[in-house]
């Protein structure tokens, strides 16, 4: 099995999926990669990820070559990769990669083919697919963290998970103790994943995943977490401080350290907002609604 991989922007990837195909790729994937997270759409525009990495698969290296010529004359993208995997083991190799990963020892996320290191954690099983969040991204992984050690907050809590992707953090809240959770994602395709995720993992009554929560709605939750990005969170303040309830606590994430003083310029007014911790770059907020 030969593979040919390289970043894209992702409105191209129709594009480029065909040339792919037409050039004998038995399998085209399209992952995260090497986007930049930095150059964000507004929230008029579709939220999404710019750039995204391409994985194709192909049986042979005259055909890998092939397609490499053909994107690379058509196409604008960054530097195309080929390796080779042996037959037997490509699909091992790739799911080598995804291993459980623990959160402040109490919560695990754990792939659906991998045994958990430890029973006594709270277990969400999550493979990794066509939605954003595995808990390996800093942005994620900040917010797992925060739900591992919160669990008194989370008991029997109304949650929001604002820009849910997978459902991750929504599945982990209710694993965690959270009585209900709605997971608000604008991407379709997200939402099916998601929706099959809280199946597997068993807690599809007490999630839901919708578009948008009707503008009716306030003072429901007691918890918002919003891993979005900086751009969408500065323009959803009102929306967060009219489905929070009062004293209700507002996770933020997907904010890089250099943008945190605007976030809290923008919220202070209406929150009482700190910067809790960083991971590399990101930084992750809490606000308490006043
Ligand atoms: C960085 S991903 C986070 C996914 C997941 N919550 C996690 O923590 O791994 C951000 C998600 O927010 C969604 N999103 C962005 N803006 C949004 C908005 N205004 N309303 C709902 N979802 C939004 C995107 O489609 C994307 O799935």
């Amino acid at each position: 099995m030969h593979s040919l991989s390289f970043d894209i922007e992702t409105e191209e990837f129709l594009r480029i999926e065909k040339v792919l195909l037409f050039s004998g790729a038995v399998s085209v994937t399209q992952t995260l990669g090497n986007c930049d997270v930095f150059d964000e759409p507004s929230l008029s525009e579709i939220a999404k990820w710019s750039t995204c990495r391409i994985i194709a698969l192909f049986n042979t290296r005259s055909e890998s070559d092939f397609a490499l010529s053909q994107v690379s004359e058509t196409f604008q993208v960054g530097t195309l990769k080929q390796d080779e995997l042996s037959d037997t083991d490509w699909s091992k190799s790739w799911k080598e990669e995804w291993l459980p990963q623990t959160f402040a020892e109490t919560l695990c996320i754990c792939p659906s083919w991998c045994r958990p290191p430890d029973n006594s954690l709270h277990i969400v099983i999550i493979d990794p697919g066509q939605a954003f969040g595995t808990g390996s991204h800093e942005t994620t992984s900040l917010c797992l963290t925060w739900l591992g050690q919160n669990l008194s907050l989370l008991d029997d809590a109304c949650v929001i998970d604002y820009g849910s992707g997978s459902g991750i953090l929504g599945i982990s809240a209710i694993r965690l103790g959270a009585r209900h959770v709605t997971g608000v994602e604008l991407d379709k395709d997200a939402i099916v994943v998601s929706r099959d995720n809280a199946i597997v993992n068993g807690v599809q009554e007490k999630i839901a995943f919708v578009e948008k929560i009707a503008p009716e709605v306030e003072n429901a939750a007691d918890i918002l977490v919003a891993n979005i990005l900086f751009k969408p969170i500065l323009e959803l303040e009102p929306i967060f401080h009219r489905l929070l309830k009062c004293d209700g606590v507002l996770l933020l994430s997907g904010i890089l350290a250099s943008q945190v003083d605007r976030v809290v310029r923008a919220y202070s007014e209406r929150f009482s907002i700190e910067l809790l911790q960083t991971d590399g770059d990101w930084a992750l907020l809490r606000a308490t609604r006043l």
